[in-house]
């Protein structure tokens, strides 16, 4: 295992153009469940039942039960970790360029990493569904379920619920870092849903980017595009890649 962890740093070291696609996996260690595995969210919802937006039409009071319940345990709450933090020093030192990242808790901006795609939206932000105004969750009052707008509308997180499909210009802007990459590092995320899931095969159909995976478990990427596969957890992991990077990318700890 050290080998190919200095492979890796070794890799990641030379390149001057990262990308990294990030799941919840890349939050656990910041005390936020994952949504697939043991302890997932999907193991106590049903999420047709409840992150499906129909669901969210049909029972706003139901459904906002239950973000309110999730939301609790992130905004403002869980702190970026390790692997967040790792991301960050990889921008600093230039060759990180963006991350694409399907989590709605906005650790990566809160770690200080600037270009975040939030492919999956944010739980930062409400927007009503009847004009589209946006406001930021911690100002909203959510002493009434569900929070309404001043048009009498309804707010929802602006994340992205099942049966709802990516912002054209949130698909675009990843279509072109992944195509532009040369080695994408891909942490904490089961790949198992779509379009994201393809986001690393674009990277390597386009440039042939090495692809470096972090995950405790090996997940349908591992076998079919990943360059080398670090099995482990994200901020553990991070700090054993900065054991091996050169001293500018500041990971001494
Ligand atoms: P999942 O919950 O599907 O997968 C989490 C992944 O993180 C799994 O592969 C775990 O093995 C891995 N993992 C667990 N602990 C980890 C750790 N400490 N470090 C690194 N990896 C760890 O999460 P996503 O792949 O992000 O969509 O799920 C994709 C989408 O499915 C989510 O964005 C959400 C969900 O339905 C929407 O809400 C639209």
């Amino acid at each position: 295992m050290e080998n190919l962890i200095k492979k890796a740093a070794n890799t990641i070291a030379n390149a001057q153009n990262i990308a990294a696609l990030t799941g919840a996996g890349i939050s656990v260690e910041s005390g936020i469940p994952p949504f697939r595995g043991q302890g997932g969210v999907w193991e106590r919802i049903d999420p047709m039942e409840y992150a499906h937006i129909d669901a969210l039409i049909q029972n706003p009071v139901k459904v906002w039960n239950m973000l309110i319940k999730e939301m609790a345990s992130m905004v403002g709450v869980a702190q970026p970790n390790d692997g967040h933090k790792g991301l960050v020093r990889l921008e600093r030192q230039g060759c990180l360029k963006t991350i694409i990242t399907q989590n709605v808790d906005g650790l990566h901006q809160k770690a200080g990493s600037t270009d975040v795609i939030e492919f999956h939206g944010s739980f930062a932000w409400l927007r009503c569904m009847q004009c589209n105004k946006r406001c930021e969750t911690g100002t909203a009052d959510l002493s009434v379920i569900p929070p309404r707008c001043e048009c009498g509308g309804i707010f929802r997180p602006d994340c992205i619920f099942f049966g709802e499909i990516i912002p054209p210009d949130v698909l675009m802007r990843s279509h072109q870092v992944s195509s532009e990459c040369e080695l994408m590092l891909v942490i904490g995320t089961s790949a198992t849903v779509q379009p994201a899931a393809s986001i690393p095969m674009t990277a390597k159909a386009a440039t042939g980017a090495v692809i470096i995976e972090i995950n405790p478990e090996p997940t349908p990427l591992t076998e079919q595009d990943s360059d080398i596969f670090l099995q482990g957890k994200a901020g553990d992991m991070m700090n054993r890649i900065g054991k091996f990077m050169p001293s500018s990318f500041g990971f001494e700890i």
